[in-house]
């Protein structure tokens, strides 16, 4: 049986692929960082919160990182945690790098001074291209990051890189394009429209107030991504890809399918506020997922649509049991 370590266990990410490797028939171990009061909602919400076993520790704790791997002996060790809201990384710059950049180089480094055998994962994001240089991004295009966060990610990115090529560890990198679901964070556009959506239907909410409707994005669904990031780490050569649909979508249009599928019209609830819009924005993301597809056979599943329509009908549910 092998064992996983997977950071960033409590998140979205982190309870999607404990239930894959689960599944498969990993003994998975979570790194429990004691946040928040109901760390574990994602876990049962997903029926596994008694399945999977926790260590305590932290990201910007080299020690603790290096006592659970001795401890736990894991195969493969999927890095998610970061501080991963985009717009908080202009309030907290500082604690943006420590986690999403400096967290990577204490898990590299733990591994390397451990068992430098065991596979890594790391979860690079498509905010790295921010500015795009290319209209389609793929493994090639260059970097332009645009907010704190995505030059955290891009140090996370090349350390992965450096630590494959120097000391010829087993690293990926997993260049992923934005990924939603009903796990999703409130803060995140998508949760924050689908569960305005449901708020409205019962009458909690008379109003959605958001930023730039018009930025694109190419979104996918979560339970597809991480599938991608187990395939990484099976291949027989370390590799970064990026995983996305190869199509792109505005937060307006994302409003109209979530309101409709409702039946409401988004244009009588949106407000825009200015105070929601970005000291730099990302204005289009639309990723190339050739290389995966060819490599890794892998494929994204849910079309936008039918992702929106999961996530109000989840918020629909849930508004319903309160
Ligand atoms: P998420 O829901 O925000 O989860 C982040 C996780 O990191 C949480 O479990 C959080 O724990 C943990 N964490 C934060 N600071 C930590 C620290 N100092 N030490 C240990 N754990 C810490 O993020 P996600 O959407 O699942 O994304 C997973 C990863 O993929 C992140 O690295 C994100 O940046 C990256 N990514 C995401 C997307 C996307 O569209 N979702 C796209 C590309 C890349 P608490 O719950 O205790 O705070
Ligand atoms: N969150 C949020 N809230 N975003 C808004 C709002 C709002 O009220 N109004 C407009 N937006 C716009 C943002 O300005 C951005 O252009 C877009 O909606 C998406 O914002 P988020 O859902 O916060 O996601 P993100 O693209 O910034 O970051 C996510 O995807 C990255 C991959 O590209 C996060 O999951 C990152 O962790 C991930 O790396």
């Amino acid at each position: 049986m092998k064992t996983a370590l997977i950071t960033g266990i409590t998140g979205q990410d982190g309870a999607y692929l404990a239930k894959l490797l689960l599944k498969k028939g990993y003994r998975v171990v979570g790194l429990l960082a004691h946040r928040s009061t109901n760390a574990l909602w994602r876990l049962s919400y997903l029926n596994i919160d008694t399945e999977v076993e926790y260590s305590d520790g932290d990201l910007t704790d080299l020690s603790s990182l290096i006592r659970i791997i001795e401890k736990i002996e894991p195969d493969e060790v999927y890095n998610l945690a970061a501080q991963s809201f985009v717009g908080a990384s202009w309030q907290q710059p500082i604690l943006t790098s420590q986690v999403t950049g400096m967290g990577v180089l204490h898990m590299l480094e733990a591994i390397r001074l451990t068992n430098p055998q065991i596979k890594f994962y790391q979860a690079s994001s498509s905010e790295m291209f921010g500015l795009v240089q290319q209209p389609v991004q793929s493994e090639e295009t260059p970097f332009y990051p645009r907010s704190p966060y995505g030059v955290a990610k891009l140090f996370g990115h090349w350390m992965t890189k450096n630590y494959r090529e120097s000391y010829n560890m087993f690293t990926c990198s997993g260049i992923l394009f934005n990924h939603e679901s009903p796990l999703r964070g409130l803060e995140f556009v998508t949760r924050k429209v689908t569960n305005a959506v449901a708020r409205i239907v019962v009458g909690k909410q008379n109003e959605l107030r958001l930023g730039n409707i018009d930025a694109k994005r190419d979104w996918g669904y979560a339970g597809d991504y991480v599938e991608a990031m187990w395939l990484m780490l099976q291949q027989p050569h370390p590799d970064d890809y990026v995983i996305a649909t190869g199509k792109t979508a505005s937060v307006r249009d994302m409003c109209k399918i979530a309101f409709s599928y409702a039946g409401l019209n988004y244009e009588d609830y949106l407000v825009i506020d200015p105070e929601l819009y970005r000291p730099a924005e990302v204005d289009i993301l639309l990723g190339n997922p050739a290389k995966a597809r060819k490599k890794l056979g892998w494929e994204a599943k849910t079309s936008f649509e039918e992702l929106i329509q999961l996530m109000v009908e989840a918020d629909l549910a849930r508004m319903k049991e309160k």
